[in-house]
This record gives structure tokens, sequence and C-alpha cells, in this order.
């Protein structure tokens, strides 16, 4: 049931959604035909801290978003939120160094991925695969959620993140919040009395608050200010961005675009592809301490629709670099906990692998090591930086790297001129 309307919901394109923020319960309504009638009461003793001023102020699905995205409650630990893992101090991602977070009950079970940052999704477009075969967009490093809404399932349900039982048991704990009045007031005085429909609003106040709260794609960075005309790069930034556009040298841009869009648009770092970079093995996963297991990204194992497109096995969304410079972990498996290696990565992986991977007694390279070895091959090692082999210069000096990771450093959200 949930599955199928939210298919249904899908067919709505997200960006008509996104405009109807007001409109939305009742856009909710037409979509979901679930709706109670009447707008029930609103009671002031239910008003949370974070609701303003006006507590018997009806609230919207943003406002109501922003609670649920905040609610330990909604967990079976009681101690886990959205915010637990994508903190909005800081940049909506995880403000620790852990390769991937813990969830369940007890906050026991390790996840299978490095948690990312959620701002600038808000213009993501759906996963596509184009008529040559290359896929984009999509929510998830394997692009596997095509709203934000239907992405929102996962973690509240998912054993190893917020762990609810089923969809009613998000509810009766939600029922039990002290916004439960203000949801009520908001999707009908009867929703409760259904909680497949409950649930449902829950994902969709969800969405309407990612994808409407500016918190989430502020656009206020010293390198906005910057193309804006209103600061100004120091010398070893203004290097770095030249390094990171140049197609003999970083080619950064490549994939990670760096100039406003032709219809002025800025800049969002990432261009939605997907791509293989052959990321060393992370060993703190524990999922890895079963040799057999590999997380091949587009094929698997979080989503199953693409096993057949083998060449696709490796393969990652390309994320945003806003903000990256706050993170603590990079890559999917968080193997990397400094920018300056991450960076490093790229332009000495193949004239030193042995930096990255481990190197066997006879002295071989075990070249990308997180790949079983019939995929090896689908690693992008034909596009600058990547076309490298030992004995070659990399493509960028250390001073070069130095100057990128400089650059990177512009792109954090909330530049205040010294
Ligand atoms: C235990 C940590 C944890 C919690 C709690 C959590 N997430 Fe996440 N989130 C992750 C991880 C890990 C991923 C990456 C999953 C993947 O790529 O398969 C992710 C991915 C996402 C994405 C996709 C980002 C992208 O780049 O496409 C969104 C959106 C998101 N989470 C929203 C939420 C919301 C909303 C909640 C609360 C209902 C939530 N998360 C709770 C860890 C968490
Ligand atoms: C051919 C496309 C491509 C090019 C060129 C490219 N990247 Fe990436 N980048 C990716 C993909 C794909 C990922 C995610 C890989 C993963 O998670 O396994 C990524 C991830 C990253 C990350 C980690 C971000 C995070 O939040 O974990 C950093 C940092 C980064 N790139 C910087 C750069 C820099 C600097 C350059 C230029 C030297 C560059 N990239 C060139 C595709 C590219």
């Amino acid at each position: 049931m949930i599955l199928r309307s939210l298919r249904f919901l899908a067919l709505i394109s997200a960006k008509a959604i996104a405009r109807q923020a007001v409109a939305f319960p009742l856009v909710a309504c037409l979509i979901l035909s679930a709706c109670g009638g009447g707008s029930g009461s609103t009671t002031a003793t239910n008003a949370t801290p974070a609701t303003s001023a006006q507590p018997s102020a009806p609230l919207d699905a943003v406002a109501i978003g922003k609670l649920i995205f905040r609610d330990t409650s909604l967990s079976a630990s009681g101690r886990l939120s959205c915010a637990s893992c994508h903190n909005p101090d800081n940049a909506h991602a995880p403000s620790n160094d852990l390769a991937a977070q813990s969830g369940g009950p007890d906050l026991t079970i390790q996840g299978g991925r490095a948690a990312p940052s959620l701002r600038y999704l808000n213009l993501t477009p759906r996963f596509a695969i184009a008529a040559d075969g290359t896929p984009s967009g999509g929510f998830n490093r394997d692009g596997r959620a095509q709203m934000l809404a239907e992405q929102a399932q996962r973690p509240l349900l998912a054993p190893h993140e917020m762990a609810n039982a089923s969809p009613a048991a998000v509810v009766a704990r939600l029922q039990a919040a002290p916004y439960a009045e203000q949801f009520r007031a908001l999707y009908g005085a009867a929703i409760f009395d259904d909680p497949a429909a409950a649930f449902e609003r829950v994902l969709l106040a969800l969405q309407q608050y990612q994808k409407n709260d500016s918190a989430f794609f502020p656009f206020d960075s010293k390198y906005d200010r910057f193309i804006a005309g209103q600061a100004t790069l120091s010398d070893a930034e203004l290097r770095g961005l030249a390094l990171f556009n140049n197609s003999t040298k970083g080619n950064c841009a490549a994939c990670h675009p760096s100039a406003k869009a032709a219809d002025g648009s800025r800049p969002l770092f990432t261009d939605f592809s997907f791509d293989n970079l052959g990321v060393p093995r992370n060993p703190l996963l524990l999922a890895n301490r079963d040799p057999a297991y590999y997380d091949l990204g587009l094929c698997g194992p979080d989503r199953s629709d693409l096993a057949q497109r083998t060449d696709l096995c490796g393969a990652f969304k390309v994320p945003t670099l806003r903000n990256v410079a706050t993170r603590k972990v990079f890559f999917h498996n968080g193997r990397f906990t400094s920018l300056r290696d991450a960076v490093s990565f790229y332009v000495r992986r193949d004239t030193n692998p042995e930096e990255w991977y481990p190197v066997a007694a006879d002295g071989t390279v075990l070249k990308f090591d997180d790949l079983p070895a019939q995929f090896r091959r689908n690693v992008n090692v034909a596009e600058v930086p990547y076309n490298r082999s030992p004995g070659q210069a990399p493509a960028l000096s250390n001073a070069e790297i130095d100057d990128v990771v400089q650059f990177l450093g512009t792109l954090t959200d909330g530049y205040r001129a010294p």
C-alpha cells in the first residue's frame, strides 16, 4: 500500500509538489484520497520549544517535518533521529569520524555506508538511465530512491537505523509526541485511525521540510560570495580553483561542476552522474569482515534492479562537494578521514598505488581491493586525473593538492567576511 501510493506519487513532478508547500495537505488528500475531513483542533499545550513564539498557530508540513526530523522518540532506541546522523549544525552530516553510524534498539548495529550530507539535494533529478545506458540522479549513494519521501521510509524502519518494526509502530510513537495534535490539525482529526495514511504524511512532511527549508540550501559559502562578486579568494584558493577546473590537471569540474549553469543557477558541484573510483576497502566496516561481501553500489546489494548491468558494479553517485571540508569521513565507505588524503588518492592512485592498497608478501599491490576481480575493469582509468601509471608524475604536485584543498574550503556554508 505504501509503496504503491508512493509509486503513484512519483508520477507527480517533484517540483510541482515543492511549489505546493502551502496547499500541501490538499495535494496530499487528492493524491492519497485518504484524508480524514475537518481541520481538527489545535491545542496550545502541545507546543514544543522548536515551534516559535506562537504555539497555537497551525503548523504546515515543513514545520511538522522539522519536528519529525529531530524527534528521537520515533526510534526504537529512543535516542536516534534523522538529525543524529544528519546533524543540522554540521552541514546535515555526522559530526563524528565513524566510517558508518550505528543504530538499532541499542545503537549497536553498524550501517554499511558513510552517512552523507543532506545539503543541496533539493535539485536532485529522478534516477534515470539515458538512451546510451548512462545512469544519473536519484537519492542514496546508489540512486535507488526516486523521491525524498520514498527515501525516508528506510531510516525509520531499517534495523540498523531507527529500527521501527512497522509503519504502524512509527505512527504509534508519533501519536505520543508533543506535536501529535498539530499533526492532526494539519492532516485531519482522524488521521491516526489510518496508520498507513499517517505514515505517508510523515514521509511527505520530511520531504517538504528537506525540499523547502533553506537551511538545506543556503548558498552562502565564500565561493558563492566570490561568484556573486562580493568576496575575493586568496591566491592559494584561486590556484586551487584553476587546478580544479583545468581538464589536464585536477579535472574535478568534469564531475563536480563549479560554474553557474546556462540558466544562471548556482553550481552544485555534482553532475548527478555515477562513477567507479576504485576506493580501497575499509576494514572498519563490519560487513567487510566477510571477504565475500562487496558493496557494489548501483548493482547491489541495496538495489537489485541493475544486477545484470555488471558494467555498473562498483559505481556510486557523485556527491556534492559543497561543505566537503566539514566532512570527517570521505567516499561511500568512509575509507578516508582527511580531505587531503581524499584528494591525494585521486591523483596518486595510479602513480603510487602502494600508498592506498594492501601490498602482498611478494610486493604485488592489491589494487582496487574493494571489488571482486571480475569488476576491477569497471574502475575509471581513462579520465584525468586517473589516467596514469607507476613511474609517471601525478596529475597534481603536493603543493597543488594543498591548493585544491584550500579551494574546497571555500565551499563551506555560512561564510562571514573577516
Ligand atoms: C543511523 C544513521 C542514519 C539515520 C538515523 C538517518 N540516516 Fe539518512 N542516511 C544514512 C546513510 C548511511 C545514508 C546513505 C545510504 C545509502 O547510500 O545507501 C543516508 C542517506 C540519506 C539520504 C539520501 C542522501 C543522498 O545523497 O541521496 C537522505 C535524503 C536521508 N538519508 C534522509 C534521512 C531522514 C529523513 C532520516 C530520518 C527519518 C534519516 N536520513 C535518518 C544514515 C542515517
Ligand atoms: C569522473 C568523475 C569524477 C571526477 C573527475 C572527480 N570526482 Fe570526486 N567523486 C566522484 C564520485 C563518483 C565520488 C563518490 C565515490 C564514492 O563514494 O565511492 C566522488 C567523491 C569525491 C569526494 C568525497 C566526498 C564525500 O563527501 O565523501 C571528494 C573530496 C572528491 N570527490 C573530490 C574530487 C576532486 C578534488 C577531484 C579532482 C581532483 C574530483 N573529485 C574528480 C566522481 C569524480
